[in-house]
């Protein structure tokens, strides 16, 4: 089969060459973009008078009716052709004949596949991030109903000091908030033209690159031809977002296994999030989020791959940059998959209150506000700390818990206690007073929920 390149050629290419350098498997994705791409630049050619309008009209026509013949499965891409860029240039001679041959005008593959790539991931970011706010959403609403639900709060997955449940939903809106920050920031890089820079240096034709940046709708145009082509740091950029909003979703996947587990049973994920086992009749797995956590090993994965391609590439453009591809097309599948998910499996869990309840009457989580008493009580904090040690080891030597152990007991370890110790040492308690700015009382939470919503909005 005869090639758009193949007039230098002698012989045909090596079967396995071709398999090895055809992208066209997987670069089938860029069908609209490069199809959006190639009308702004016919457009502007015909503005600048490289092409007459007629000849413009005539290739637009041509350029939608292959779209539609792609769209309705009537057309069959080619390995020989290599990429989707050939294809459908190939595709548009075969429909209006040679005059299909001058859409390539002033432009090369190599800064059309860039002006793809970029047009590409600028709508996939957009979807990304209007999917984050999803998730936020469904955070916040099961943050409104558990305000004053108390949970044990853990560091080093050790019970800390209760907490709202709320609270520690919350904790991840925020860092959703980031993730979503860092990808709107990108779209001001990916908003950059790399149309027109041609193959690497330009090209002789009077082109105007304002023109088709702005029929393209970005902003600024690449001012270096090379970096234009040889860039991917839109993309790096992208998959570094992504590696961090991974990162939160697997942290908070985790934390979703580990509180659906029997041991700790603050939650239940709803049935239609969970698979059962072939063998086991009694199961109820958390797949789902297991596998959001399992994910980050293939965004990181693709983030590292094409670190390493660029690494060391002199400029300009080279093949290893067609590597770029199936990286980030599979970080937005993976990223927008998991927060498809995500969003609806927060909103459906149920709540398991009473566990919750039990658990924070079952520990010692109250420990640093009866030291906090005796420091009110004018005691300084490190003897404080000693007495209440203490007081732990004894109440774990009689099998009871700091509310159970009763006024003669504590007075034996200092005379300054009373009887209102019992008033503080409340879950309820011990939560509402810690009421210092982003802390979990319910006064603190509630103001964090309504700022996150003003920021939602
Ligand atoms: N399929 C190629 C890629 O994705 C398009 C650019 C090819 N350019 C070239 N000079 N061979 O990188």
């Amino acid at each position: 089969m005869s090639k758009l390149w193949g007039g230098r050629f002698t012989k045909n290419t090596n079967q396995l060459v071709e398999e090895l350098t055809a992208s066209i498997s997987f670069d089938q994705k860029l069908v609209n973009e490069d199809i959006q791409g190639s009308i702004a630049h016919v457009q502007m050619l015909a503005e600048n008078n490289i092409l007459t309008n007629e000849e413009m009209q005539t290739i637009v026509q041509g350029l939608n009716r292959v779209k539609e013949k792609i769209e309705n499965g009537e057309l069959t891409f080619s390995v020989a052709d290599e990429d989707i860029h050939m294809n459908i240039e190939s595709f548009l001679i075969d429909e209006i004949g040679p005059l299909g041959g001058k859409l390539h005008t002033g432009r090369s593959r190599n800064d059309q596949v860039a002006t793809d790539m970029h047009l590409y991931l600028k709508n996939h970011t957009n979807d990304i991030i209007k999917l984050i706010n999803q998730v936020q959403s469904a955070i916040v609403k099961q943050s409104e109903d558990h305000i004053y639900t108390t949970i044990p709060g853990y560091t080093h997955l050790q019970r800390a000091q209760p907490i709202s449940f709320a609270h520690h939903l919350m904790a991840y809106f925020w860092m959703l908030q980031r993730d979503k920050e860092r990808l709107t920031d990108s779209l001001k890089r990916i908003n950059w033209s790399p149309l027109g820079a041609g193959a690497l240096a330009g090209t002789t034709f009077p082109i105007d690159r304002k023109r088709s940046a702005e029929l393209l709708g970005f902003n600024q145009i690449y001012p270096n031809s090379m970096d234009a082509v040889s860039d991917r740091d839109f993309i790096l950029e992208f998959l570094s977002d992504c590696s961090i909003l991974v990162m939160h979703i697997s942290r908070l996947s985790e934390e979703l296994v580990i509180w659906s587990s029997e041991e700790f049973n603050f939650i239940e994920l709803d049935d239609s999030f969970c698979t059962g086992s072939s063998i086991m009749p009694q199961k109820k797995n958390p797949d789902v989020p297991e596998l959001l956590r399992a994910k980050t090993g293939r965004v990181y994965g693709n983030l590292f791959g094409l670190l390493t391609v660029l690494k060391g590439l002199p400029l300009a453009y080279n093949k290893d940059m067609q590597e770029d591809k199936e990286g980030m097309f599979d970080t937005i599948e993976t990223v927008e998959g998991a927060l498809q998910l995500l969003a609806p499996m927060i909103e459906t869990m149920k709540i398991n209150q009473d566990t919750m309840r039990q658990a924070v009457n079952q520990d010692f989580s109250n420990a640093t506000d009866i030291a906090d008493y005796l420091v009110t009580k004018g005691l300084p904090f490190r003897e404080a700390h000693e007495i209440i040690g203490k007081i732990v080891l004894y109440a774990i030597h009689q099998d009871q818990y700091l509310l159970d152990l009763s006024l003669e007991e504590y007075q034996q370890f200092s005379s300054l206690f009373e009887n209102d110790i019992y008033e503080i040492l409340s879950p309820e308690h011990v939560v509402s007073v810690r009421n210092s700015y982003g802390g979990t009382s319910p006064e603190q939470v509630s103001n964090q929920i309504e700022l996150a919503k003003q920021t939602l909005n």
